[in-house]
């Protein structure tokens, strides 16, 4: 009887307290645009989420992680919803994702509150990480790569510009770090052009750019788009009037690069990732991703989630698997390693990545076309934060 009575109490024991088994599991709820504009960057991020993983397990510091997928369509009052359905129903530890600034600013209230760590591993516009204390940064601020490319194509002899951006949060600070870092080189901007971020039609602007015949055309367009732009440059012959077209590697995104064609070989641009990256590192990360994903290339936007799956890690590592959001963001603050795109830390200050800048030239590689790689700003913070200071 007594022996049987402590039977059925472990037993019991086993299978009751579920919320002692529910603290052994740590959720991520990645919010990601699956579909909608920005499908791309949900696919890609989710494949490198998911490379991530099988990697380096399910399983860290003694707790399960368990990443949930939640599809935002591309549309930021439904990530917000999501995040908020993640973070009181779900009870997740971590929110991740966030295709596009707008996205990731409607979290930071919920993060705030919830004090849910918010890790950002697409969005780009400056101000994201002054939205939350609870807000991280793996992708990338548009400065970074505007303030480099401005520098170079002043230094190369390009003197007049006309800037062309998406109408939102990243086109203005590209345009505005671009113009204010050409200026005070010395160049002249001829005209500042925007369009609208979503279904954006080129001809009428670049009409306006064939007319102005400055020396180059700087372009910023949100992942996912540049196949579209490059296609009405082309049409509109200005691949051939002698206007040079340099941009944030946004635009010549390895994920669409392939496609574009010959008209982009030659293109200059600055960014923090290319799939041609010369590391040990980034070639077996561009191996086993194409391996896992039917031969689709990597492009920066995997970077950013497979850098913000090492920090998740890495921070439960250093809290011995507290799952705390003060004790992660603790954990986080002046991070450093090794990503595929090269040595990457996380500011202690800001909470924004800090990470080298590359100018690379579009060049056929093996009868593919690539960004190679020619020249490096090491360790660059964002540019518009130190600014303020
Ligand atoms: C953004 O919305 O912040 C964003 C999206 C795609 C990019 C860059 C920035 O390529």
């Amino acid at each position: 009887m007594f022996k049987r009575r402590i039977l059925i109490g472990a037993a019991a024991l086993m299978l009751a307290p579920g919320v002692a088994f529910a603290q052994e599991t740590v959720k991520i709820g990645l919010v990601l645009p699956m579909t909608g504009q920005q499908a791309s960057t949900g696919k890609q991020i989710d494949a490198a989420v998911k490379l991530y993983v099988a990697q380096h397990g399910a399983t860290v510091a003694g707790k399960k992680i368990e990443v949930i997928l939640k599809d935002d369509t591309s549309v930021p009052d439904v990530t917000k919803r999501l995040a908020q359905e993640l973070v009181v129903n779900d009870k997740v530890a971590v929110l991740a994702g966030f295709g596009i600034t707008p996205s990731a600013m409607a979290t930071a209230p919920i993060a705030t509150q919830a004090k849910v760590p918010e890790i950002v591993m697409a969005a780009g516009t400056s101000s994201i990480t002054e939205a939350s204390p609870y807000v991280a940064r793996t992708s990338f601020t548009l400065a970074q790569s505007s303030v480099p490319m401005a520098e170079w194509a002043f230094k190369n002899g390009i003197k007049k510009v006309v800037t062309l951006v998406s109408d939102y949060g990243p086109g203005i600070d590209a345009e505005k770090s671009f113009t204010e870092k050409f200026k005070a080189d010395g160049g002249t901007i001829v005209e500042n052009l925007r369009i609208p971020m979503r279904a954006p039609d080129f001809a009428p602007v670049l009409q306006k750019v064939a007319d102005a015949k400055p020396d180059a055309l700087f372009v910023f367009v949100p992942s996912g788009t540049g196949a579209q732009f490059v296609k009405q440059f082309v049409e509109r012959g200005l691949d051939k009037s002698g206007v040079k077209l340099i941009a944030t590697g946004d635009v010549t995104d390895d994920d669409q690069l392939n496609g574009m064609g010959d008209a982009v070989v030659g293109v200059i641009n600055a960014h923090n990732y290319s799939a041609n990256h010369n590391s040990a590192l980034n070639k077996s990360f561009v191996e086993a991703f194409k391996k896992a994903n039917g031969g689709l290339r990597p492009n920066f936007m995997a970077v950013g989630g497979y850098d913000g799956m090492y920090l998740i890690y890495e921070a439960l590592k250093k809290t011995g698997g507290d799952a705390n959001g003060d004790k992660l963001m603790a954990a986080i603050k002046g991070m450093a390693w090794e990503s595929p795109r090269g040595p990457i830390s996380i500011d202690p200050a800001t909470r924004d990545i800090v990470q080298n800048i590359y100018i690379r030239k579009v060049q056929k590689v093996d009868g593919e076309l690539y960004n190679v790689e020619f020249d490096t700003i090491a360790n660059v913070k964002d540019p518009v934060k130190a600014a303020k200071k």
